[in-house]
């Protein structure tokens, strides 16, 4: 089964525990205090039927999401009283409403030209949702597609690989910098342990889930590192 067809499986048979009922704390700390402002247009890969988009919009923001499970966009769209305008693409349809913008079908086909004038990526049980190759491909394709001054936003989990496999994903804060530290400046704004609000993954075998999230900036061509 390829990984598309099983997360259109899991939408499937409703197994969508990565779903919050609410907007991720994370994003209620932290996101306000840095600079979204009513112009900003927020990119939300592998965006589910996340909460966090209502809570963008609501600040004023445009949002963009990727999702390739078609049930997750309708039941988005439907749970949120959204009658969107949908436009059948190459390889997309997307669905558009107000601030709101959609692509239904593969990050993986996503070009540049969809991301124009994106100021911010909000990753959220995205790259963790990834195995290691897959994640590798992300990042690659990501840093390929937003443009040059774009700012991350990035939730992950971190725990032993050896008590539970994914998805999610473990991803260790080693693994961020291999990613990021050559085109971003990363700040840590907090790292804890969250296992006693997912007591799921405590029944897996879990014995501590660790979230961090970070605010990457990219170094731009007048941050001058040199001595
Ligand atoms: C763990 S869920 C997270 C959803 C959302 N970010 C949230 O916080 O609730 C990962 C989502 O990515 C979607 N997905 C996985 N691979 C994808 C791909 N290549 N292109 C677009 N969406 C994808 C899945 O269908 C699923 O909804």
């Amino acid at each position: 089964m390829s990984v598309n067809q099983y997360w259109i499986e899991r939408w499937e048979e409703s197994q969508i525990g990565f779903h919050l009922p609410e907007t991720h704390p994370g994003l209620l700390r932290w996101f306000s205090d840095s600079q979204v402002l009513e112009q900003s247009k927020v990119f939300v890969p592998l965006c589910g039927k996340s909460l966090d988009m209502i809570w963008l919009l609501q600040q004023g923001c445009q949002v963009i999401g990727v999702e390739v499970s078609q049930l997750a966009v309708d039941a988005f769209m439907q749970e949120q009283t959204l009658s969107p305008k949908k436009m059948l693409l190459p390889d997309f349809s997307l669905w558009r409403v107000d601030k709101l913008q959609i692509y239904c079908g593969d990050f993986f086909r996503l070009s540049a030209n969809a991301l124009s004038g994106v100021s911010d990526v909000y990753d959220r049980a995205a790259l963790v949702a990834l195995d290691k190759p897959l994640r590798q491909q992300y990042i690659e394709h990501l840093l390929t597609i937003i443009p040059e001054n774009c700012n991350i936003f990035l939730i992950t989990v971190d725990y032993d690989p050896s008590e539970m496999s994914g998805p999610p994903f473990a991803v260790p804060d080693t693994e961020v910098h291999e990613y990021f530290s050559s085109d971003f400046i990363i700040n840590k704004l907090s790292e804890e342990n969250v296992l006693a609000a997912h007591q799921h993954f405590a029944d897996k075998g879990l014995s501590s889930l660790i979230e961090r999230i970070y605010r990457l900036s990219p170094i731009s061509d007048h941050d001058d590192h040199s001595c």
